[in-house]
């Protein structure tokens, strides 16, 4: 059972924000644009090859995670659960939970792209055929209404991949707040999370050997050349990927190589060389420090799943 929601919504608003955020973004002192505008169609499958590249590890471990421990992650959400998930994607880690889980009561999966989330639905549909989805196109960095009226036990937000890890602390602790409002009272929230490790590795998992995420940070250049009637020479820009032990995160840059105007959305811009757009954020949190966050938004950390390396982490929470 697929019906999509939200998508007219998400239509209206989409351009228009993308164009305010594009002439916001680029004219402050240090220029920044919102992650999320990397996720259209060509970016999302990007990003699926991204996930596919040797030097990014946090698909492979947490995968390997899910399937090792899925019966117990299952077990501890208990039969006739609601599955919500934000930054759906592929959906490709939900179906090992879901295969684990004792008759879920629905799935309600919410992705910015129509398309990765459309062909997700599409998949685990086929794949579960007694599973109703209900697939809604947001942007989950505001407020979204969700069908979650489905009778069911218990109410579990699933967020896998550490896209929280894109969030600043304020956002993340607004986002876990809302997913905690969302599951209500004897919610569950199972998040993937990555821990800090040592720099080379973090900084090759941004920065692939085959150029995939390189691909994918201009692509955003792309889009704003595309969609917003724009003339930014993506060869006279590069992809970056530095971490900041500070503050605990690798920063995705786009640098000019050289001092550059480009005009987008009717506004102009200049460039001096080695200035940069900071374009994504991923903040890596010590367990501890990411229970803590978690308890400002009302969330009670219960179980923790890690590799041997301590690479990564799959964590149950419980609200209050
Ligand atoms: C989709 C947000 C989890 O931050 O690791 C991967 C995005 N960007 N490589 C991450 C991303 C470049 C990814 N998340």
């Amino acid at each position: 059972m697929i019906g999509l929601e939200g998508a007219e919504r998400a239509a209206a608003r989409g351009a228009s924000g993308f164009a305010e955020d594009v002439v916001r973004g680029l004219s402050a002192p240090r220029k920044a644009l919102p992650p999320k505008w990397l996720y259209d169609a060509r970016g999302s499958a990007l990003y699926e090859l991204i996930c596919e590249q040797p030097e990014y590890y946090p698909p492979r471990v947490e995968t390997a995670l899910l399937e090792r421990h899925a019966r117990e992650i299952a077990g501890a959400i208990g039969p006739d659960a609601l599955l919500f998930e934000y930054g759906a994607g592929s959906a490709r880690k939900t179906a090992l939970l879901v295969a684990a889980m004792t008759r879920p009561a629905a799935y309600v999966p919410v992705d910015i792209s129509r398309e990765a989330l459309l062909g997700a639905a599409e998949t685990l549909g086929q794949r579960f055929p007694r599973l109703a989805i209900r697939p809604v196109v947001a942007d989950f960095a505001g407020p979204v209404a969700l069908p979650l009226d489905a009778p069911c036990a218990r109410r579990v937000a699933f967020f896998p991949g550490s896209t929280i890890g894109n969030l600043d602390p304020p956002e993340a602790v607004a986002l876990l707040h809302r997913m905690k409002v969302q599951a209500g009272a004897g919610g569950a929230l199972v998040i993937g999370v990555d821990l800090p490790k040592d720099e080379a590795t973090l900084v090759r998992a941004y920065d692939d050997a085959r150029g995939v995420t390189a691909a994918f940070d201009l692509n955003l250049l792309a889009r704003i050349d595309r969609e917003l009637d724009g003339d930014f020479p993506l060869s006279a820009f590069r992809h970056r990927a530095r971490w900041d032990p500070r503050l605990s995160r690798v920063e995705m840059h786009l640098e000019a190589t050289e001092p550059l105007v480009a005009h987008a959305a009717g506004a102009t811009f200049a460039f001096a060389a080695g200035e940069t757009i900071h374009t994504e954020s991923a903040y890596k949190w010590e367990p501890r420090a990411f229970d803590a966050l978690a308890a400002i938004a009302g969330w009670r950390a219960e179980r923790t799943w890690t590799d041997e390396r301590a690479w990564f982490a799959v964590k149950l929470y419980v609200a209050g």
